[in-house]
């Protein structure tokens, strides 16, 4: 049955105000959210490219401060938030989509909050054909199995090294018992959709480059000497939250002096002092969607003459490699620009990482990046350069919308050049006096 978007938004809240945990951001009138509608779609599109057979998704993802998180494809197929819960999709079943939930367990309920009950509204509301209990996994199975044996595999690869996707475990199971059963990898199909941002989904990632813009400026009210770069990360995270983003969109890197030439410092134990550059690479989360900005600021609100010339040239750097972004180039061509500006100016060992990652429900998104870039892809660019014996690391990062022109510099309004950065923190530090 086809409902309107309105009332399935209704029908949504309802259930999950029935004691569903979702781990999305509570949304105002003015604030942006996915319409529920749009899991469902996506549903189709990936039955569509599959074309024949089935798929698994397990919904395992990661455990928080505030409860277990599914992973980035359960999330973009489902908008569904729950431990344990498995989707199964048929290209030629009659039942196209099905939702798979753990059994109630009231004693661990009574622990870790209400689950919902399996419901026709809950069905109708979430989209799905059927929701059923995970013990019935093996019957849907069996059912799928009479009349078509093909089994996509529509998760990330992942080398031998790796672990084995529970998916895949469970493939080899059947393909031991159901004779001619088979394989398939089609991993490329959700990676191709997950690509491409929608209107929707480009609106959550300026929200978080929004929210990540502000804590910036709050943690910057404090990079003082004598503050620890922990108390800053305290500020930052306080800041996102009272903005309403409950999550960072991964570890922020807050490294001062020597620290930031460090590229992935995590540690954020020391101390502020008198002269240091003050790297940063931040972003917070929205409704699941990532930001992820790079920014060098001086301490003093006044960069080093030497400080200044590594940033200029990191900055002409950057805006060249973004001013290559288009459609039809792929990350590595937008790579080789900033790279050549770098070398240019003697410094290509010092830049060690890459320009450019897709950006989406993950801060390093799943794409393919032989592929040329499409209008609705988002990508970073952050060059950077690292002199350890100078105490001078300096990355500039920005997110690119590409558009059919060309692209749009999404966190354009967050100040960038050396002169806007010397304002800013200054400026920050009197709002906050
Ligand atoms: N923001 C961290 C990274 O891109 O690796
Ligand atoms: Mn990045």
């Amino acid at each position: 049955m086809t409902i309107p978007g309105f009332l399935r938004c209704c029908l949504v809240l309802v259930a999950f105000a029935s004691g569903l945990t979702l781990l999305a951001t509570p949304a105002s009138a003015d604030e942006p959210t996915i319409d529920p509608g749009t899991y469902e779609a996506r549903r189709d599109a990936l039955l569509d490219s599959l074309g024949e057979g089935a798929a698994i998704v397990y919904s395992d993802g990661s455990e928080t401060e505030i409860g277990h998180r599914v992973n980035s494809d359960f999330w973009y197929l489902t908008g569904f938030n729950e431990p344990g819960a498995i989707l199964f999709l048929s290209a030629t079943g009659r039942e196209r989509d099905v939702l798979l939930l753990a059994a109630r367990n009231p004693d661990v309920e009574r622990w870790e909050g209400l689950r919902p009950e399996i419901t026709d509204s809950l069905t109708e509301a979430l989209g799905f054909d059927r929701i059923r209990r995970t013990s019935y996994l093996d019957r849907q199975i069996v059912k799928q199995m009479k009349h078509d044996q093909v089994l996509h595999y529509v998760g990330p690869l992942v080398g031998p090294g790796g672990p084995l996707p529970k998916e895949l475990e469970l493939y080899r199971k059947i393909t031991a018992r159901v004779p001619g059963a088979s394989i398939q990898n089609s991993s490329r199909f959700l990676e191709n959709l997950r690509m491409i941002k929608s209107d929707d989904e480009i609106a959550m990632v300026r929200q978080a480059i929004e929210v990540t813009g502000r804590g910036i400026t709050d943690l910057l009210a404090l990079a003082k000497p004598g503050a620890t770069e922990f108390e800053l990360d305290g500020a930052l995270e306080a800041s996102f939250k009272r903005q309403g983003a409950q999550f960072l969109a991964f570890g922020p890197i807050v490294g001062s002096g020597v620290q930031s030439t460090v590229l992935h410092y995590r540690a954020k134990q020391k101390t502020l002092q008198q002269g240091d550059i003050l790297l940063l690479d931040v972003g917070a989360e929205w409704g699941h969607y990532c930001a992820d900005i790079s920014r060098t600021v001086p301490i003093d609100g006044k960069f080093t003459p030497e400080q200044a010339e590594i940033y200029d040239i990191v900055l002409e750097a950057q805006e060249k490699a973004i001013a290559a972004v288009r459609p039809g180039v792929t990350i590595h061509d937008v790579h080789q620009v900033a790279r050549s500006v770098i070398r240019e100016y003697g410094y290509e060992d010092y830049f060690m990482h890459g320009t450019s990652h897709h950006l989406g429900l993950d801060v390093h998104d799943v794409a393919d990046y032989s592929q040329p870039l499409r209008p609705g892809m988002i990508i970073t660019v952050e060059p950077g350069i690292y002199l350890e014996d100078e105490e001078i690391g300096v990355r500039i990062e920005d997110d690119i919308l590409v558009t059919r022109d060309g692209r749009v510099n999404l966190s354009a309004d967050i100040p960038r050049t050396r002169a806007e950065v010397e304002a800013w923190i200054v400026e920050a530090k009197k709002q906050a006096d």
